[in-house]
């Protein structure tokens, strides 16, 4: 089963809600999803609408914690720092292949714990911005690597607001750049901070909102792309 990576080589762009409502997607599709937060700042259970004070279970390259919304949840960012499992992960063990998927929300900055699940990741969900310090990072999602010769990474356009002039032309620029690698974008709407703010996740918070709306249907794309839909049906 398979791990997606979701980092963004510019921070702020949504990458933490991303995985959260990535992973919670796939769980409520029928998949054994754990959520691993690998960054220090320790803010993907915001978006589960868990408290910043909840301590979540450290991932030790398996077992079971705390699920919520279907979704078990672990931190990482220790493990990460370890040299047993960093030097494994090199070696090309994975901790990944008991049956479940992972998804993991990986820091900006943190490029080490990046290139190091990047080889075992089946899929790398980079979350971009419609502001031009997010598109100049674009040449920085593989270093060396042209953009467009990335296929197993998917772009989300997060944050888009149509009225604005520089986000529809973002929009357009990524589609023509990347193609169908562009599986979707989330429009920009405040219920997903008023969420946060009051705990819950945005799905109780705001059933109806927007973002809700687009980041289930974007999450539906990954899902498609990477053959897990048809994974369900097989074992329905
Ligand atoms: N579609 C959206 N509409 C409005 N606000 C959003 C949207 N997506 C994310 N946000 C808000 O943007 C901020 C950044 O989101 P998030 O923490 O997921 O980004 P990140 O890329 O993980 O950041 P970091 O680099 O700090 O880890 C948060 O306050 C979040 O609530
Ligand atoms: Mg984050």
């Amino acid at each position: 089963m398979p791990l997606i990576l979701c980092h963004s080589p510019k921070g702020g762009t949504g990458t933490s809600f991303i995985a959260a409502h990535l992973s919670m997607h796939l769980a409520r599709q029928g998949h054994d999803v754990a959520a691993l937060d690998f960054t220090y700042q320790d803010t993907l259970k915001l978006f589960f609408g868990l408290l910043p004070t909840q301590a979540l279970a450290e991932f030790h390259g398996g077992g079971s914690a705390l699920a919520v919304a279907g979704v078990e949840l672990f931190s990482a960012y220790r493990l990460s720092r370890e040299p047993d499992f960093t030097e494994a992960l090199r070696r090309g063990q994975s901790p990944f292949n008991d049956g479940k998927i992972y998804i993991a929300d990986v820091a900006a900055g943190d490029r080490e714990t990046k290139d190091l699940l990047l080889p075992h990741a089946q899929l790398h969900v980079c979350t971009l911005l419609p502001q031009p310090v997010s598109l100049a990072a674009l040449t920085k999602v593989a270093a060396g690597t042209p953009t467009i010769e990335l296929p197993n990474t998917a772009y989300i356009l997060n944050q888009l607001d149509d009225t604005h002039r520089f986000s529809r032309h973002t929009h357009i620029f990524l589609r023509e750049l990347v193609g169908d690698q562009l599986v979707g974008t989330v429009r920009r709407d405040e219920a997903v901070n008023e969420a946060a703010a009051m705990f819950e996740p945005i799905s109780k918070y705001a059933p109806a909102s927007a973002a809700l709306a687009d980041i289930r249907t974007v999450a539906g794309q990954i899902e498609a792309r990477i053959g897990l839909n048809a994974n369900v049906e097989q074992l329905s």
